[in-house]
């Protein structure tokens, strides 16, 4: 059975490539998807990108990880810098987490410096456009691909 890694994305990512494109770009979701897989097909893995703007929705995805993926590529969006929960599933995870931010969120608004997610992740990409998520996947592939 070919291994899966999830690509969990927080609130207000379904709206990449127009939501503050001077931001976050005008690339969206489906490029993410696109580049992913390309890179997950490279190391003998599948992925399973999602997007919820419900902060116990992405939990439940993080639980279902336990048991269906191998390692965990996340953007909490805004969650990243308030949720304790989101904090406390990760820790469940066995597998490697890595965070992604589109963003350099340290050259941003100070409520963004603090991520409780890094207290868990494994890695963190900031400020590298939607090249971030494809980075973290060809670290995954390194430590759970073929
Ligand atoms: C973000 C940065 C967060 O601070 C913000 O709330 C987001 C997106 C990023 O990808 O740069 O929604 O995670």
């Amino acid at each position: 059975m070919s291994k899966t890694v999830f690509i969990l994305n927080g609130p207000n990512l379904n709206l990449l490539g127009k939501r503050q494109p001077e931001i976050y770009g005008s690339d969206t979701l489906d490029d993410v998807t696109s580049n992913c897989a390309a890179v997950a097909a490279e190391f003998g893995l599948e992925i399973d990108l999602r997007q919820s703007n419900h902060e116990g929705e992405l939990i439940d995805w993080i639980h279902e990880a336990r048991e269906n993926a191998v390692g965990i590529v996340m953007n909490p969006a805004a969650f990243t810098h308030t949720s304790v929960a989101i904090l406390d599933a990760l820790n469940t995870f066995e597998g490697p987490v890595f965070e992604v931010h589109i963003s350099q969120v340290h050259k941003r608004e100070s409520f963004r410096h603090h991520s409780y997610v890094s207290m868990r992740a494994d890695g963190v990409m900031a400020g590298f456009g939607i090249e971030g998520y494809a980075l973290a996947m060809r670290r995954m592939g390194a430590l759970v691909g073929n």
